[in-house]
């Protein structure tokens, strides 16, 4: 460790690529309007406990994955893993479902995982998530699909593909779950050293597993299918009738399980062509169970959540997003001491305009700071030269055509209303 470097599995984002995430956090705010969807803030932490019972204690996350500490007053602490969990503890804390339902929900925000970091693969990562509460529509299902979908339109993500599945109810699961163990019993030899523990406790993960040995052995594995009840069954083809009548292409995945036991009926994935073994650029599915779980009325719910630094990776190595480079109004060109002074005074002036102005720090010649405002890309320059300024006048020099005009010192306004104009 050193001072200099950051923790593992972490990012800093800063100029140059901070814009890609306004202008991707600004598209997100506006897809969301679209479809209703409200903007939750929850805490980075939450009690230990609520993971431990919203997401279940035999999956990978509450097992390996989860950043727990005590605090100084000896309560066991997690920063948040995921946000599905979170947002029914709030739904519930302020007694969201008793207005008008459903409620559409959506976060934005960093999460914690201590997983083995790679591309695509952080520790601290973002999720952009949506939660719909109150309702088991299954037009509701096809919706939190659809809500990500535009968001990746929208940016120009092409190469993607939607991946589907049920995974049944608790009261048609545990046939299936039976059958699976009896499956794999038998075959436990070849099974990797995590299936063969989670054999048990977790029969339905196999079957995403991607160890080349497990592959195999789930090759012949039985399907869900026969196992659903009638409710499971007709709730998912309806949720396939609405994508097909809304023009959505999907995959039908058998194998599609995942990793949270809140999860009921409809699952999804959303892979990107343009990822390496991180393919998921999103993921969700229906949590019938989760409300009442953590002390709630029975109340269906459905969402989403999409990894942001994995949609960024996707649309850099598409092209895609790229925001135009922006630079200053003006440059304000001066001489030091009083020129300094007056400088400083009108670009005070112009910034309370709104418009981005930049001046010299570091006494630098003429000649250097003509540099920087064409470095910055700055549209004018503006330069307080004495000999101007004992007349009472500015110099403006348009940095595109080299163009020159004088402007009064007295009417700013004139100053501000060219400099305004340029910038749209
Ligand atoms: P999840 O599949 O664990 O689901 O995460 C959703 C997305 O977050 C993934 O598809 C991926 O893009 C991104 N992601 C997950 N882990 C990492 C990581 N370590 N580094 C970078 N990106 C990552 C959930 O979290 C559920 N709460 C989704 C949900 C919402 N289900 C219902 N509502």
């Amino acid at each position: 460790m050193t001072l200099t470097t950051r923790p593992r599995g972490t990012n800093d984002v800063g100029p140059g690529q901070i814009e890609l995430w306004h202008e991707l956090e600004e598209r997100i705010r506006r897809v969301c309007a679209a479809y209703g969807y409200q903007e939750l803030r929850t805490p980075m932490f939450e009690h230990t406990e609520l993971f431990q019972r919203g997401i279940g204690e035999a999956t990978d996350i509450v097992e390996k994955e989860m950043y727990t500490f005590q605090d100084r007053g000896e309560r066991s602490l997690t920063l948040r893993p995921e946000g599905t969990a979170p947002a029914v503890r709030a739904f519930l804390e302020h007694n969201l479902g008793s207005g008008s339902l459903p409620v559409k929900l959506y976060y934005f925000g960093p999460m914690f995982r201590y997983e083995r970091p790679q591309a695509g693969r952080y520790r601290q990562f973002t999720q952009f998530g949506l939660e719909a509460l109150g309702s088991g529509d299954p037009l509701l299902d096809v919706e939190a699909i659809l809500l990500p979908l535009e968001l990746y339109k929208s940016c120009g993500l092409s190469g993607f593909e939607v991946e589907i599945n049920t995974i049944g109810c608790p009261n048609c699961r545990p046939g299936y779950r039976q059958e699976l163990v009896e499956y794999f019993q038998p075959r436990v030899e070849r099974l990797c050293s995590s299936c063969q523990n989670r054999l048990h406790r977790n029969p339905l993960r196999l079957l995403d597993c991607k160890v080349e040995s497990c592959q195999e052995v789930l090759a012949g594995a039985p399907e869900i299918t026969k196992h659903l009840c009638g409710e499971c069954s007709e709730h998912f083809a309806q949720v396939l009738a609405y994508l097909d009548a809304l023009g959505v292409e999907y995959r039908l995945n058998p194998r599609l399980v995942r990793g949270f036991d809140y999860y009921t009926k409809t699952v999804f994935e959303v892979t990107s062509q343009e990822l390496g073994a991180q393919n998921a650029i999103g993921a969700g599915g229906r949590y019938d169970g989760l409300v009442e779980e953590l002390g709630g009325k029975p109340t269906p719910a459905v969402g989403f959540a999409v990894g942001v630094e994995r949609l960024l990776l996707a649309l850099q190595g598409q092209g895609k997003l790229q925001p135009e480079p922006k630079g200053p109004s003006a440059y304000l060109i001066h001489f030091g001491g009083d020129t300094k002074l007056k400088a400083a005074q009108v670009a005070h002036f112009l910034r309370g305009q709104g418009l981005w102005v930049e001046l010299d720090y570091l006494d630098r010649s003429i000649r250097a700071q003509m540099k920087a405002a064409n470095r910055l890309g700055s549209r004018y320059a503006v330069i307080f030269g004495e000999e101007e300024l004992s007349r009472g006048r500015l110099m403006l020099r348009n940095m595109q055509d080299g163009q020159e005009q004088e402007i009064d010192l007295e009417d700013l306004k004139q100053l501000a209303k060219i400099l305004g104009e340029c910038g749209k």
